[in-house]
C-alpha cells in the first residue's frame, strides 16, 4: 500500500475496456498509480485468478471496471454473463476485503426496466428486462454482501474516443451513408469514460481517506449531467463533425419497435446524480460538452 506522500494506487480490472483506458489516461495528471489487471493473469471467469492479482498490485483501492458488456450476446450466454458480472465482481470484491480496501464496482442503468416517468434515483425498484442488466444487479448484490466497504457507481451510454461506443459507431457509419435511421424513444444520459475516470479517482480518494464513513459507501447514480435520446444524440455528433470537416449523414428518427434487438432496452434510462453530488462532491458534465472533446480528440487531433 502507498504511504502517506505517495500516490494512491487502483487496481483496476480489464486491460483494453472504455474505462479502463479512461483511468490509465487520467492517472499521471491526477497523483494516482493505475494498476490494470486483466486477463489471463486476472480472469473474472476463474474465480480463483482474482485474489492473488489484486493482492499483488497492493493497492490503496480496488475498481472493478471489467464486465461481460456484450448486451444481445447475453441472451444467448447467461452463464458467462452471469459468471463474469455477478460471481467475478463477488469474488473482485471479497478480494479488495481480505485486503481492507475500498471496492468501487461499476454499473450500469439496465438494472431498471425503464418505465419510470422521471430520472431513476438510486433507492427505486429494480427491475432488469435482460440478462446483462440481471447480471450486473447480481453483480451489484454480490459485492455488497462481500463488504460494506465498496460503492457502486451506477453509470450510462459510456463512449470514449477509443473502444466500442455508439459515437464511433455512428461517425464509422457515417463515413458511407447518406442517412441513418436511430432510436428516438429511448432516453439516456451519455457518460463520457475520462469523466467517469475523474469521479472514480474523486470517490476513490474519499473512501480511502475517510473509512469511516458510511454515507461515502452505498450505491451512487453517475452518469452525464444532462439527457437526450439516441436519434438527438446522433444529430449532435452529426453536427459536431460537420463543424470540424467531417461527415454528417441525415438522421431519420425511429421508434424502438422499429429497430428490434435481442435484449430489450429500457425506454428510461436517466439516472439522477444528486446523491454523488451531495454526499461525495462529485458532478460530471453535461455530455454535450465532454461530446465536443471526444469529436476534437477523433477528427481534429489525429
Ligand atoms: N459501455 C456502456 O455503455 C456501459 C453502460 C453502463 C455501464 N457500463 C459498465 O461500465 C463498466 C465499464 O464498461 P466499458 O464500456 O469500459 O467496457 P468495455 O469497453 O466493453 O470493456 C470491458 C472490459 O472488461 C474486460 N473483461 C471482460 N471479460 C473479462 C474477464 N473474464 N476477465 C477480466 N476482464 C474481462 C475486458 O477485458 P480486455 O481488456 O481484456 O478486453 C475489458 O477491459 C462495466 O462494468 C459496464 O458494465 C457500461
Amino acid at each position: 500500500m502507498s504511504g502517506p506522500s505517495s500516490p494512491l494506487r487502483l487496481a483496476v480490472t480489464g486491460r483494453e475496456g472504455q474505462v479502463v483506458r479512461a483511468l490509465l489516461d487520467a492517472a499521471p495528471a491526477a497523483g494516482v498509480t493505475v494498476i490494470p489487471l486483466g486477463r489471463p493473469d486476472l480472469d473474472l471467469e476463474n474465480p480463483a485468478s482474482v485474489a492473488a492479482a489484486i493482492a499483488a498490485a497492493r493497492p490503496d483501492a480496488v475498481v472493478n471496471a471489467a464486465a461481460y458488456t456484450a448486451v444481445d450476446q447475453a441472451e444467448k450466454e447467461p452463464e458467462r454473463a452471469f459468471a463474469i458480472n455477478a460471481a467475478g465482481a463477488g469474488a473482485v470484491a471479497a478480494a479488495a476485503a481480505g485486503l481492507g480496501v475500498p471496492v468501487l464496482q461499476i454499473s450500469t442503468d439496465y438494472v431498471f426496466d425503464g418505465t419510470k416517468p422521471a430520472p431513476y434515483v438510486e433507492d427505486d425498484p429494480v427491475g432488469p428486462t435482460g440478462v446483462y442488466g440481471a447480471s450486473k444487479l447480481a453483480g451489484e448484490q454480490a459485492v455488497a454482501a462481500a463488504t460494506p466497504n465498496h460503492a457502486v457507481l451506477r453509470t450510462a451510454w459510456v463512449y470514449a474516443p477509443y473502444g466500442k461506443n455508439f459515437v464511433r459507431t455512428m461517425l464509422a457509419l457515417g463515413a458511407t451513408r447518406d442517412e441513418l435511421r436511430v432510436v428516438a424513444d429511448q432516453q439516456g444520459c451519455p457518460t463520457y469514460a475520462p469523466d467517469i475516470a475523474a469521479a472514480v479517482i474523486a470517490v476513490a480518494r474519499n473512501l480511502v481517506t475517510r473509512p469511516d464513513e458510511a454515507d461515502l459507501r452505498g450505491v451512487f447514480h453517475m452518469a452525464g449531467s444532462a439527457e437526450t435520446d439516441w436519434a438527438s444524440f446522433a444529430e449532435a455528433i452529426f453536427a459536431l463533425s460537420a463543424a470540424r470537416g467531417g461527415r454528417a449523414p441525415a438522421v431519420v428518427r425511429i421508434g424502438t419497435a422499429d429497430y428490434p434487438t435481442p435484449a430489450r432496452r429500457p425506454a428510461n434510462s436517466r439516472l439522477e446524480c444528486g446523491r454523488l453530488a451531495r454526499l461525495h462532491g462529485v458532478g460530471l458534465p453535461p455530455w454535450q460538452a465532454s461530446l465536443a472533446t471526444c469529436l476534437d480528440r477523433l477528427l481534429v487531433e489525429t
